[in-house]
């Protein structure tokens, strides 16, 4: 026997089962309010770890005991946080995958509970429910990847709890099926993308989305397909149907499903013929949008900062439950939000009214997200107070045919009496003329014979099941294209067969094409593949954009099995080749949106820094490098969209993502944080802006925004200030060169030309420093002055010169003449950052820029900084509209000869300006507290060298006057007499500066084997996968070493030969000295 039933539009079951209880029931409906058991019950369930957090090396911060959650707080372990739910569910680990790629518990012992085990508690209650005539709704809510599509719709064997909960009801009904007793399933499936609402089942797109509408009993969506459905296959279909339609969307529309909520509606209706009796149960399946993007906190200050709040629902649904959870606990709450969106406008049944509800929260047990889950986790705590008034609904199906005609002779007479008495409630006229047209479709469809509409339901089943077996043999007879999607839920959902002959891509626009793609960057004609004798060519048109494994392709391309194929910007596709190509062991699913981005990131943006790719991430990547990697990659497909709505829409725009850091260190050469940004560049002027991955995000949704009104309305919204693709213009960091100091500590005069490097580690321009140790008057030392011993220099004097001479090859310059330059650098952790004075229109200059500072007693703490730190000379490109930079002498204290000081303590004491003048003040009393005890300090430490001086100048005094002695050697050479000294050049002092010129040669020629040293350490193989690529990796390094082994033997050599003469010459003096004239 046949269930089909009637294709009632939605309105008709908000008539008969959705009612407010603040409405007033027109209808003859038999009602049981049951208080019973009636609060919103919430789970809590956290999924294993993902890449990106294994990556990482996250640790687990989520811990479950019975229905307790227990978050840990990864900076402070002594502060940890427990929930208790109705529902906790253990999913991050103890379970195996079996031959059907089914995640099972690993034993008896095992807490993992899967998809079965959620299904039995959660969908089990929702199935009861529905067979009572009660309303039931599961909303799946956490941040995007935390498992809410897992849950809802199941992946592959795991399948979620839509499939789970349908085939039980059909189940069901088969046993329970009698003549009695009759069961019909409708089906709906809608998306809230940006407030419209898509229908899913309906592969037209309506723009601007379908209407919401508020009737008598509640809010509908107008027109929403709601379909038949006698057997689970067939839902099963139209299932499939509507992620189909959904990641058709996403590509074709540039959205992004992540912000979408996705609405699964199953009305299931009992009729009891021999009792006149209906019951009626909506069961609404939710799977939210991304709950991450509603916290602002931390994020950082933009004029469009209220993008930020874009999913309006998401937000709204937070307010409901906030206002009803402070409502069940006794507060006084105004009104509850419901009408502020149109997801809590149409699920405000679920929340606090006629409907049993389940909030399922999904979480990551990572601490990288203790943020994220935190919040989560309070969100889902306020739900669990909500209280519902879930009722049974019932009516009299025969009763229900009289009340409607009853209503509609009601409406016509108020429509009279409203135009009688001349009443210019147009509106009022509208709505009601409107409820009688939807009453008389009702009664027209209800009258129709039960036969009738069963067999419309079959012809429509018949077609669609055709489709599918064709699709079916389709597969196991051509190549085709397989979709690709961020959201894992939308991927494998669409599937371009290749036939025999030849076969066009492109949009329809004019010329009919075989494949339609409505994608960004698809052209009218896009390209043509060409299927012959079991291979298949693929030629782009007129240089249209096509990646194949990362990498553009220009002319004809054979296809081989499991390509990875990028059409246009955003298309992504797996080549799927021809049967006999494919094997029993393919991994498609390891050809993930993840794989294809990371493809792209290691040929267009990461360069040389090599991470693996995909689910193949090296094991052993620095965290933080895997982070970032991750995040760059997620952002990739982003800027590629970005970059062709700004073509579609003459923007005149370019975006590029980059790593700030990715090869740059701090003074000390240790790597600094990396982080993502966004290069923004105007093509005409040439301007150039940097956004933080955060901005670059938030202005994205704007971009999109603009995009899709253009794409419905045909025109750009009227923005000069709104324009979200451009901002003022600032000055930008171009690079950074290092001038290490350790020669200074030798006092050793140092001159080179240094690279400035780019984040991504190549150079920007050449830049020419001495750093020069100088005499108080400011003249340069000679070599006789310099050391041994670095720690000869504690407490005394010392004055040094920074230069910057010239400056070539700036690359920034280079690229647009109008543009400048401006180098500045930090000394001493100094509170102002010292600045040369902009050069502009020049690529190549000279320059004679000179800061002098000066230390006047050189502590231990100064050494160390001279031993272990560079100074790092910042390249700023600057731009029309800009500010050049200058030096705040303000902040720094100046000798009486103009050099600044460096000895006074204010080593990390200004690393900020002070915001407000109280605080100022106190600082600055502080400091000069600080001050005056230095100041007594030097004048005790001066004290008593001038003591130890007189006492020295008189220990000197009676060595004079005593008779010389040969056998006096100090410091390794015989002491002469002051007499001497004045009539020859001491051997001693003329020693230490042989010294001193032979360790010179030596640190300079180190440098060389310094630099080889770090390009050794750096450098990867490109593919550490390929033998070959390894081998000549392998023998490159060898021949790379065997090089450096050579230069320091070549430099150890040469010391050991400079001083080797040195201790010559000097036996060959004493001897002369000692041996009689
Ligand atoms: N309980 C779980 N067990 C195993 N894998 C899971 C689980 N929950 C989520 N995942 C995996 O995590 C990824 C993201 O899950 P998904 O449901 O798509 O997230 P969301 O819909 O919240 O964005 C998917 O690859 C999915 O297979
Ligand atoms: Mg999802």
């Amino acid at each position: 026997m046949n269930y089909f039933t009637v294709q009632l539009p939605l309105l008709f079951f908000h008539l008969c089962c959705v009612f407010k209880s603040n409405c007033k029931i027109s209808l003859n409906l038999r009602s049981f309010i049951m208080f019973n058991g009636n609060s919103l019950k919430v789970a809590v369930r956290v999924r294993p770890f993902n890449q990106r957090e294994k990556a990482m090396r996250s640790k687990c911060i989520i811990s479950m005991a019975g229905n307790n959650c227990t978050i840990l707080d990864p900076k402070d372990l002594q502060n940890k946080r427990t929930f208790t739910f109705d529902y906790c569910y253990w999913s991050t680990d103890e379970y195996i995958e079996n031959d059907q790629g089914v995640f099972l518990p690993n034993g008896p012992h095992s807490r993992y509970i899967s998809q079965e085990h959620v299904f039995n508690e959660l969908g089990r209650a929702v199935l009861e429910n529905a067979w009572n005539g009660y309303n039931a709704t599961i909303f799946s809510y956490g941040q995007t990847g935390s498992g809410k599509s897992y849950l809802m719709t199941g992946y592959g064997g795991n399948k979620g709890l839509v499939p789970m909960i349908c085939e039980a009801l059909f189940q069901e009904i088969k046993q329970r099926q009698s003549k009695d007793g009759q069961f019909y399933v409708y089906f709906s499936m809608f998306e809230i993308y940006n407030e419209q609402v898509q229908d899913l089942l309906s592969k037209v797109r309506k723009p601007n989305g379908l209407r919401v509408r508020e009737g008598r009993h509640g809010f509908y969506v107008e027109c929403l397909k709601s379909v038949p459905c006698s057997n689970f296959k067939q839902l099963e279909a139209l299932l499939d149907q509507g992620i189909r339609n959904r990641s058709v969307a996403t590509t074709n529309w540039n959205t992004t499903s992540s912000r979408s909520h996705m609405v699964i509606n199953i009305h299931f209706q009992q009729v009891f013929a021999n009792q006149f009796m209906t019951k009626h149960s909506e069961i609404n399946l939710v799977d939210l949008a991304g709950s991450e993007r509603q916290r602002s906190a931390g994020a950082a200050p933009d004029r469009f900062n209220e993008a930020r709040a874009i999913n309006l629902s998401l937000t709204t649904l937070g307010n409901v439950i906030s206002s009803l959870s402070d409502k069940a606990v006794g507060k006084r709450v105004q009104y509850i939000p419901y009408r502020n969106s149109i997801l809590t406008r149409l699920l405000s049944t679920a929340l606090g009214g006629n409907s049993k509800t389940i909030m399922v929260t999904m979480i990551s047990p990572a601490d990288i997200y203790y943020d994220e889950t935190m919040s989560t986790l309070r969100f889902a705590e306020r739900a669990k107070n909500i209280q519902n008034r879930a009722v049974i609904n019932e009516s009299l199906t025969e009763q229900l045919l009289m009340d409607l005609k009853e209503d509609n002779t009601g409406l016509r007479a108020r429509i009279a009496d409203l135009e009688k008495a001349g009443d210019v409630h147009i509106d009022e006229q509208e709505v009601l003329k409107k409820l009688i047209v939807d009453n008389e479709r009702q009664l027209k469809d209800m009258q129709k014979s039960w036969q009738q509409k069963l067999e419309e339901a079959r012809r429509e089943w018949e077609q669609q099941y055709s489709c599918i077996l064709k699709e079916e043999q389709m597969m196991a007879e051509l190549p085709y294209f397989l979709n690709v999607n961020e959201d894992p839920q939308l991927s494998g959902a669409v599937k371009h067969f290749i036939h025999h002959g030849i076969t066009t891509i492109g949009r329809t626009a004019g010329l009919q094409q075989d494949i339609v793609l409505k994608g960004l960057g698809i052209l009218d004609q896009h390209a043509v593949l060409t299927s012959h004798d079991h291979k298949v060519v693929l030629e782009p048109i007129n240089k249209a954009r096509i990646l194949i494994n990362g990498v553009p392709v220009l002319t004809k391309h054979q296809l081989q099995h499991l390509d990875r194929v990028i059409i246009g910007s955003c298309s992504f596709y797996l080549y799927v080749g021809f049967p006999h190509e494919r094997n029993d062991r393919d991994k498609i699913h390891k050809y993930n949106y993840e794989f294809f981005a990371s493809e792209l990131a290691s040929i267009e943006g990461f360069g040389k820094v090599n991470v693996g790719m995909g689910e193949e991430l090296k094991e052993n990547l620095d965290p933080d490098l895997a982070r970032i990697f991750h995040d760059f990659i997620a952002i990739m497909p982003m800027v590629a969209q970005a970059n062709q709505i700004s073509e579609e829409l003459n923007k005149g725009v370019i975006f590029e993502p980059e790593v700030k850091n990715l090869t740059s260190t701090d003074a000390k050469g240790e790597g600094l944080e990396k982080e993502i940004i966004v290069k923004v560049i105007n093509k005409v002027t040439k301007q150039v802006e940097i956004w933080p991955l955060d901005k670059f995000t938030d202005r994205k949704l704007l971009i999109e925004g603009i995009y899709q009104h253009f794409l419905e309305n045909g025109t750009i919204p009227n923005m000069v200030e709104q324009d979200p693709f451009w901002d003022s213009v600032e000055i930008l960091h171009l690079g950074s060169a290092h001038v290490w100091l350790e020669t200074l500590a030798y006092c050793i005069a140092y001159e080179d030309q240094v690279e400035a490097i780019n984040y991504r580690g190549k150079e920007e321009a050449i830049i020419q420093i001495r750093l020069l140790p100088c005499s108080p008057s400011g003249n340069p030392l000679r070599e006789e002055s310099v050391i041994v011993d670095p720690d000869d220099l504690l407490g005394k004097r010392m004055d040094f010169q920074m230069q910057i001479t010239l400056c070539l090859g700036v690359k920034w310059i280079q690229g647009n003449s109008s543009r400048g330059v401006q180098i500045g650098f930090m000394m001493y952790g100094l509170p102002a950052m010292f600045y040369a004075p902009a050069v502009w229109n020049n690529a190549n200059f000279e320059m004679d820029y000179t800061m002098c500072f000066m230390i006047q007693h050189v502590t231990a703490d100064f050494l160390s900084y001279l031993k272990t730190h560079a100074v790092v000379l910042e390249l700023w490109g600057l731009q029309e509209g800009c500010q050049e930079m200058e030096t705040e002498f303000a902040h720094v204290a100046l000798a009486g000869n103009g050099s600044v000081l460096l000895d006074l303590c204010y080593k990390n004491q200004w690393t900020s300006v002070p915001q407000d003048s109280e605080k100022c003040r106190s600082k600055l009393s502080e400091q000069l507290k600080m001050l005056e005890e230095e100041i007594e300090n030097l004048k005790d430490a001066n004290r008593s060298l001038k003591s130890e001086n007189i006492k020295m100048q008189r220990e000197l005094e009676r060595l004079r006057n005593l008779p010389s002695s040969p056998g006096l050697v100090t410091n390794g050479g015989p002491m002469k007499s002051a007499n001497d000294r004045s009539n020859q050049k001491s051997p001693f002092l003329s020693w230490d500066a042989e010294f001193a010129k032979a360790l010179k040669t030596f640190y300079f020629s180190m440098i060389g084997v310094r630099a080889r040293l770090i390009h050794l350490k750096e450098v990867r193989p490109l593919d550490e996968g390929r033998i070959l690529c390894l081998r000549y990796f392998a023998n490159e390094r060898n021949q790379l070493i065997e090089e450096l082994g050579e230069e320091l033997e070549s430099c150890v050599g040469k010391l050991k030969n400079d001083i080797a003469k040195i201790i010559k010459r000097k036996k060959e003096l004493q001897i002369d000295a000692v041996s009689p004239p």
